[in-house]
């Protein structure tokens, strides 16, 4: 087969496979058509204002589509325009942003808001660049965003895109990384039609999160079904390839719920780095000479600069960060000696478990706090009295 050289938006050089161009008509045309018949009714899609998009596609980075609409519509009423945004205090950002997560793209939001009213008078900008520039915008949002509100023929890949493409041209390879990922922006760049460049972008989207899907994809119901080679091949279940990762690392953390009366001790994270500015109970890693309770005392002493008492385990939570799997301990504990001072936070602070609602915590430490919430008893449970 031959191949096809130009110039394209990949920071490599590729050659996109000439049966990219062949089937282009009949690609888009399917795609588009069953779009428009399928397409969700989501509120970022009744606007082509690029702030609300731009919001919403932020919000949609890491977080699944049914939980991100509530928090679009609270979010856009409270925060309407670029200008309300930059001009709201940091804190009443995060906490609307509160149970999402990954808290650093709510401080980018904010960021990218001041400096769009400085540098470009508060109007979103247009050039590619200039929206690249902004702080939590990558390549992936730009193509979002200049698609979705201007109908510019502007690309984008985000994981359901990349399975969709892999199948559909059969492409070997992990096609998160290297000379794979930057061919399939070539690929993603060229299918785009001349008009329609915003509806083509989120079908692609629609389509691999629907129906293009991981495990068991839908190929009966694909409109793609006809032209998609690796259905040809019978190997979409193949698709896309993965290069082989570091090993798990399996590590242990500690938390110390330290109790005065009717208060807990939380400690805030300083602003740079995995869960910056936000707050959770003082926090450490065991080691392995030592035990659970016995990295609890020291993360306290360590973190808080206290001598503790340490009681019972009250919570245990999974979490995943990159190839590491920690299993988090929390321990309920009191203080014996000292008062604590935030030696490796940026402030402490005592609070009831009531009030814990106002400080954003990470997910992990979210989950601890609703184990140690009592249990809102079951109508069975009223029904008999307990
Ligand atoms: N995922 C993220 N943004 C999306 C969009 N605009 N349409 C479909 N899926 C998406």
């Amino acid at each position: 087969m031959g191949m096809y050289r130009r110039r394209s938006i990949a920071k490599k050089q590729v050659e996109i496979p000439e049966r990219v161009f062949e089937v282009r008509a009949a690609f888009q045309e399917a795609l588009l058509g069953w779009f428009r018949a399928h397409q969700r009714d989501l509120p970022w899609r009744r606007t082509k204002d690029p702030y609300g998009i731009w919001i919403s596609e932020i919000m949609l980075q890491q977080t699944q589509v049914a939980t991100v609409v509530p928090y679009y519509e609270r979010f856009l009423a409270r925060f309407p325009t670029v200008r309300a945004l930059a001009e709201a205090p940091l804190e009443d950002v995060l906490a609307l942003w509160a149970g999402l997560g990954y808290y650093s793209r709510a401080r980018n939001l904010h960021k990218a808001a001041q400096e769009i009213v400085k540098n470009y008078n508060g109007q979103f900008p247009e050039e590619y660049e200039a929206v690249l520039g902004l702080p939590g915008v990558g390549r992936y949002t730009v193509g979002a965003i200049l698609s979705i509100a201007y109908n510019r023929r502007v690309p984008l890949l985000d994981g359901n895109v990349m399975r969709l493409l892999t199948r559909v041209f059969a492409v070997r390879g992990d096609p998160r990384y290297g000379r794979v990922h930057e061919l399939l922006w070539a690929v993603a760049e060229a299918l785009i039609p001349e008009r329609n460049a915003g509806d083509f972008n989120q079908s692609l989207m629609e389509l691999g999160a629907l129906v293009c899907i991981p495990d068991a994809p839908r190929c009966r119901a694909c409109p793609l079904d006809s032209l998609c080679l690796a259905r040809q091949l019978d190997i979409q279940t193949e698709l896309p390839e993965r290069a082989k990762g570091p090993d798990a690392e399996y590590v242990e953390g500690v938390s110390a719920v330290i109790v005065r009366g009717d208060t807990l001790l939380i400690a805030r994270r300083f602003p740079e780095g995995l869960w910056g500015g936000l707050w959770e109970f003082p926090r450490g890693t065991r080691v392995p000479e030592e035990t659970l309770a016995e990295a609890a005392r020291r993360a306290v002493r360590e973190t808080v600069g206290c001598e503790a008492e340490i009681g019972s385990e009250v919570a245990r939570v999974k979490h995943g960060i990159a190839h590491r799997r920690i299993t988090l301990h929390a321990f309920e504990g009191r203080i014996l000696s000292g008062d604590p001072k935030p030696l490796a936070y940026q402030s402490v602070q005592w609070t009831t478990l009531e009030e814990m609602d106002r400080y954003p915590l990470s997910s992990p430490q979210a989950r601890i706090v609703l184990a140690l919430r009592p249990r809102q008893p079951t109508s069975r449970q009223l029904e008999l009295g307990l």
